[in-house]
């Protein structure tokens, strides 16, 4: 099944407006200078983080599942003079042009995919690196939220799938004269398959008149910390570091989200031994 996100449409339009920055952006550019280019933004959406590394001068490619958020980032690289190779693919097909020495992945791996993409997105990573490239791929822990973390118990779930608020979120002004707001609500949560599914309902107003709504849904994996380095070692990656908080530093319990740098064996050396 093709991994269903909801990085489409109104929802698509919020990121390239609102979401422009944040840590992650040095913290992940960093990687990027240090263990080398060319690089890969794996689910790099409306260019968030590729952009400002485009226009610092980095080798940066991007690709994304959704064809919405790269038509979004490819119109804000242009808009620049810039033009970055792009292109819509789901991560567990990755098959990009060239190999990268480091691949970076913020805020997308597990999001609409199941287990088994899962896996087969970290093989692909592993694939289209170079010898001693680095993973640097992030994930939010499932203790994050403590109101989705009480759905992991039974009687948590008891009201889910949960009804929309009457709020319809934060309004805001948008680059063409309209304004957006985005709500999202569970709609379950299954503690064995280890899975959330959540809706967003996206809708935008002109001259203050409702003038669009949008529902989709999200799938999304959870994942813990053990589990995840297995995953990593099991596909073949060696010296894996679990940092937290976007800083140079080691995971603590109260990092909401983890940075998994893990790495491609540099086989000449290894041929030394
Ligand atoms: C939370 S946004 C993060 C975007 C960008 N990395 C950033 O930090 O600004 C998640 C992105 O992951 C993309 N995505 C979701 N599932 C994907 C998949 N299976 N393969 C590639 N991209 C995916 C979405 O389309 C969306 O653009």
């Amino acid at each position: 099944m093709a991994p269903q996100t909801w990085h489409y449409g109104l929802v698509a339009k919020w990121w390239a407006e609102f979401n422009k920055d944040g840590p992650e952006i040095d913290y992940f550019r960093g990687f990027i200078e240090r263990d080398g280019q060319p690089a890969l933004d794996v689910a790099c959406g409306t260019g968030r983080l590729l952009l400002p590394y485009l226009r610092a001068g980095l080798d940066v490619d991007g690709c994304d599942v959704s064809e919405d958020m790269i038509a979004l980032c490819r119109e804000r690289a242009e808009r620049e003079g810039l033009s970055p190779t792009l292109f819509v693919q789901s991560m567990h097909e990755l098959d990009p042009p060239r190999s990268y020495r480091t691949i970076i992945v913020c805020g997308g791996f597990a999001l609409g995919s199941d287990r088994a993409q899962d896996v087969q997105s970290l093989a692909r990573f592993y694939e289209h690196l170079e010898p001693g490239g680095a993973l640097v791929l992030d994930n939010e822990v499932p203790y994050a939220n403590s109101r989705q973390w009480q759905r992991w118990l039974r009687e948590g779930r008891m009201d889910t799938p949960r009804a929309w608020s009457d709020d319809d979120g934060e309004r805001r002004g948008a680059s063409d004269g309209s304004e957006l707001a985005l709500q999202t609500r569970l709609l379950g949560l299954d503690p064995l398959e280890q899975r959330a599914t959540l809706e967003i309902r996206a809708r935008q107003w002109r001259d203050g008149e409702p003038a669009a709504e949008e529902v989709h849904t999200l799938d999304i994996g959870l994942y813990f910390k053990n589990e995840l380095l297995l995953m990593l070692e099991r596909t073949g990656f060696v010296d894996v570091l679990v940092q937290g908080g976007y800083e140079e530093r080691e995971a603590t319990a109260g990092d909401d989200f983890l940075v998994f740098v893990a790495r491609k064996p540099s086989y000449p050396r290894d041929e030394a031994y």
